[in-house]
């Protein structure tokens, strides 16, 4: 499969999502849908999908939101999954029950021709911060979406409220160079973390009635495995990850170890369990 719509601005996120980064979350696909599953229950009971509903999941990755939803919709509603991650994507359609309406597709949201006023939810569990022109992205995916359509998705909060990430971050940088500061409209995880910024490229992408919800969550890193595992996910992903890359084996080691030690302050039985924060956004296509 190729992608089948991309748009130029975002082909340094193509190019991230289909090499080791996305390899790595094809490969932690279920450790991440533990890890996340708070988020993932706080957004299905939000959007409340229902019977007969279309949805689009936009960012679906490895597809668990996308057939959680499909569930939720069935019999007679259809779930489409858009994700520019070919490695993703493979994991996302391989684990799909044949006799589920869903359907990936390889794509940018930014330019893909969505079906028009098809759908009745725009669904996105952390899918959205990585557009280079997200007015544009939103504008583009407001077009497959009914009138009276709702909007529902989560992004994270500011990276000094999210310490399950930036802990880790901060003991790797005792061994690694520290990583320049992304600015705050960057495409990455961050990227939404201002609540006016949000709330302006909704509105200018011609949403109504924007709502963000602040929620703060708990997030188990050790999912359910208990230190070493804790160790293993904070390596894997976020902006650790993007720290130690190309780094020698041992430094990477140093920053293991400094990581374990401080994980460990926060472990309790098998879990080992730090705050998080996110914007739980909602809105609605006039
Ligand atoms: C942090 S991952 C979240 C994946 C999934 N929603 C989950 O919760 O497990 C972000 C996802 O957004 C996808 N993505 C980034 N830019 C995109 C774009 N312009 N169009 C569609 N998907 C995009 C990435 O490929 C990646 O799968």
């Amino acid at each position: 499969m190729t992608l089948i719509a991309t748009d130029d601005r975002n082909s340094d996120q193509v190019a991230y999502w289909n090499g080791p980064a996305g390899e790595r979350w094809r490969a932690r696909q279920q450790d991440q849908d533990t890890l996340l599953s708070p988020v993932a229950e706080l957004l299905l009971r939000r959007a409340a999908p229902s019977p007969g509903e279309v949805v689009i999941d936009v960012g679906c990755g490895c597809g668990f939101t996308t057939l959680e939803l499909a569930r939720r919709v069935a019999p007679g509603g259809r779930v489409l999954g858009v994700d520019i991650s070919g490695p993703m994507l493979a994991r996302a359609r391989e684990r799909a029950p044949a006799d589920l309406g869903v359907e990936f597709i390889e794509a940018d949201a930014t330019a893909y021709p969505f079906e028009p006023a098809a759908a009745d939810l725009l669904f996105s569990r952390f899918g959205v911060m990585f557009f280079a022109q997200p007015r544009k992205s939103f504008a583009n995916t407001r077009q497959g979406l009914r009138r009276g359509a709702r909007l529902t998705f989560a992004c994270w909060r500011e990276p000094q409220r999210n310490p399950w990430l930036m802990l880790p971050l901060e003991e790797a940088c005792r061994h690694v160079p520290r990583p320049p500061a992304a600015s705050p409209e960057e495409p990455g995880p961050f990227a939404f973390a201002d609540e006016h910024r949000v709330r302006d490229i909704l509105e200018s992408a011609g949403f109504e009635s924007v709502s963000l919800e602040a929620i703060e969550l708990s997030l188990d890193v050790g999912v359910g495995r208990g230190l070493d595992t804790a160790v293993e996910t904070a390596i894997a992903i976020g902006p650790v990850s993007r720290a130690l890359e190309d780094q020698p084996v041992e430094l990477r080691s140093a920053a293991a170890a400094s990581i374990r030690a401080a994980l460990a302050r926060y472990q309790s039985g098998n879990a080992v369990s730090l705050p998080g924060a996110i914007w739980l956004v909602t809105a609605t296509n006039p």
